[in-house]
């Protein structure tokens, strides 16, 4: 059995932090979202995955050397300077898929414990072209919306539609199963969307299904929503604490601190923080609700809450980044400076004066 996971987008949306990195390797409680997504297929009985990249993404996501969990991984890779959208990859990897069997297709920026054995099983038992993983949300209105038949059937279709307009709660949940025939509706060498060219056409010809998955699910696509992501699992999920702390620290639960990671006299980590690897925390620093890249230093007395700060960073003596900021790779801010809320600065900038008011600082 096989899946191909789309992680060829440019993740807009995370930028500076994605600027450096793939979504797909964003790290959630200091794993790559990938290699979440690996153990979750392996756990399925997939053997084989191919990633739907472009070049830079390849290269990134091959330096990363994830575990592979009895994977075969292979790449397909979008033309150069022409991305393929959410379908042109799917025509791409034809020959790397086969026709022999239905197969799975992921987006890469969702963090989704789909039930992928049983969305195989119900796509084969109803003989659809495609199968799409549905999940119930408060607020559709950002996401492909389905309204479905009792029997399951796919009735209507809207990508994003106008707010009060939604046809239902359930959303497309960015994780499908496809028959080969699949590869007849999407045009070869060229930039497709699925949910707005393929999926509306496959519902004229009732051969549309949906599966509702029920379980955790979410899309990363969005800083709150990594933050969030990153919440959810530190509550669910218990960490070996491997760091070296010294006289007077805390750790508050929930929080998972990476390996070499070393944290100085009186400082407060935690609730809801993610340290990761090789990060070096000064005295009396105060970080919560935060996520932290590797190989970060944060030197005394600083505060950090509510922010994502990206990987080799240097934060300076006192200062203070608060809710919302996010700092790129290589940022460093030096001693004494403040951050407004909502600040995000590209990588490798070095801000030496405080920030008064929300802004993106960039070259
Ligand atoms: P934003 O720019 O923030 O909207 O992010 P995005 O374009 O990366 O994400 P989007 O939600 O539009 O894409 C859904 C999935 O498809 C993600 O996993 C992307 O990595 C992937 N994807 C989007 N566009 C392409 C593309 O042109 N080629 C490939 N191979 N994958 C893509």
């Amino acid at each position: 059995m096989k899946a191909l996971v789309l992680a060829g987008g440019f993740a807009t949306r995370l930028r500076p932090l994605s600027c450096t990195r793939p979504k797909a390797l964003f790290p959630v409680v200091n794993k790559p979202l990938l290699e979440w997504t690996f153990e979750r297929l392996g756990k399925h009985n997939i053997k084989e995955v191919i990633m739907a990249v472009n070049h830079q993404t390849e290269i990134a996501v091959r330096a990363q050397r994830i575990p592979k969990h009895a994977l075969r991984i292979m790449y397909s890779r979008d033309p150069p300077k022409k991305p393929l959208g959410t379908g042109g990859p799917i025509k791409k990897a034809e020959k790397l898929i086969g026709h022999g069997s239905s197969f799975l297709v992921l987006n890469g920026d969702i963090f989704a414990d789909v039930d992928y054995t049983r969305l195989l099983e119900i796509h084969r038992k109803t003989k659809a072209t495609a199968t799409i993983a549905l999940c119930k949300v408060d607020d559709p209105s950002r996401f492909g919306v389905a309204k479905l038949a009792k029997d399951n059937r796919i009735l209507r279709f809207v990508e994003k539609p106008p707010p009060e307009k939604e046809p239902s709660k359930l959303i497309n949940a960015g994780v499908y199963a496809f028959s080969p025939e699949i590869f007849e509706y999407i045009p070869e060498n060229q930039t497709v969307s699925t949910e707005r060219e393929i999926f509306p056409e496959l519902v004229k010809e009732k051969k549309l299904y949906g599966y509702v998955h029920r379980d955790l699910w979410m899309d990363i696509g969005k800083p709150e929503e990594y933050l969030e992501i990153n919440r959810i699992l530190l509550s669910r999920t218990k960490e070996p604490q491997r760091h070296r702390t010294s006289l007077g620290s805390q750790i508050r639960e929930p929080a998972a601190i990476g390996k070499a990671t070393v944290i100085g006299k009186r400082s407060i980590i935690g609730p809801n923080t993610v340290l990761g690897h090789n990060i070096t925390v000064g005295d009396n620093v105060r970080i919560q609700d935060s996520v932290i890249f590797d190989g970060t230093e944060i030197d005394d007395s600083a505060q950090i809450q509510n922010a994502i700060i990206g990987g080799h960073v240097k934060v300076g003596k006192r200062a203070n980044i608060p809710k919302g900021c996010i700092l790129g790779d290589y940022v460093k801010i030096r001693d004494d400076v403040s951050l407004a809320e909502g600040v995000t600065i590209c990588p490798a900038k070095e801000i030496s004066e405080s920030v008064a008011t929300a802004r993106n600082i960039c070259c």
